[in-house]
């Protein structure tokens, strides 16, 4: 990779700010100062310095997100504030963007990447990624509804869903359940519950796959995965390339 497409993905500014940069002395490869943004570099064995720092080049990276309500899940959007807003710039310059929707009002895991080939393979209608919601319903739900969840429903275009495994967690006048569905049609589970006479007032996705929300992520908060949660979403193939 050539030194100043490097160091613009590392955030040391566009090609052009790296071009200043590089004339005034301040890069090093292999403790030798280069001038030249043309020069190849191998991250993986080249040491590079911009003044005091060391360069760690990432080519990757993965977040994940607690997302707060009122942010849409998008990268950009002329009217509303997104979840890449809630990145600092030392982030945002790896140009990551959500793998999958939440809703403006849905809270919860939410993922972030730059590695596109993840994105397709966890969104892929193919690969029946489990997600797992917590909900609040206006509506008393009952084992009817868990029947018909679990035999697949149809919504109000006329699509039929794949089963689903809903449980009532508490049930009354306002219920609270969780529900895992392997799908990622719009507005999905409040089409389920709209299907069956109810209405979804508070919805939060959990897990996706064997992915879990960390619990002590704050709404608004983000931290990158560990390798363990990386493992758990990526297979290696995809991690190695
Ligand atoms: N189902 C919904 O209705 N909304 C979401 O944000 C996610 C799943």
């Amino acid at each position: 990779m050539r030194l100043d497409k490097l160091l613009a993905n590392m955030g040391y500014g566009s090609r052009k700010e790296v071009k200043n940069i590089l004339k005034q002395k301040k890069v090093s490869v292999n403790n030798s100062i280069t001038k030249d943004g043309k020069v190849h570099i191998d991250p993986s064995t080249d040491v590079i310095q911009v003044g005091e720092d060391t360069v760690h080049y990432q080519k990757y990276i993965y977040l994940m997100m607690n997302k707060p309500p009122g942010f849409v899940s998008a990268t950009v959007d002329d009217k509303e504030k997104t979840v890449i807003d809630l990145l600092p710039s030392n982030i945002q310059h790896y140009n990551p963007f959500p793998v999958g929707r939440l809703d403006k009002d849905t809270e919860g895991l939410l993922l972030l990447t730059n590695n596109g080939e993840l994105g397709h393979k966890l969104t892929s209608p193919k690969k029946d990624i489990t997600k797992l919601y917590y909900a609040k319903i206006d509506g008393h739900v009952t084992s009817e509804d868990v029947n018909r969840f679990a035999e697949g429903l149809e919504l109000e275009d006329g699509y039929e869903t794949k089963p689903a495994k809903l449980r009532i967690l508490i049930a009354g006048e306002s219920s609270e359940i969780e529900v895992i569905i392997t799908e990622g049609k719009y507005h999905q589970v409040k089409r389920m519950f709209a299907a069956v006479g109810k209405k979804v007032t508070y919805l939060k996705r959990l897990k996706m796959g064997m992915l879990e929300l960390d619990p002590s992520l704050k709404n608004g908060h983000y931290r990158e995965l560990t390798e363990d949660e990386l493992t758990l979403i990526l297979p290696k193939k995809i991690a190695d390339e």
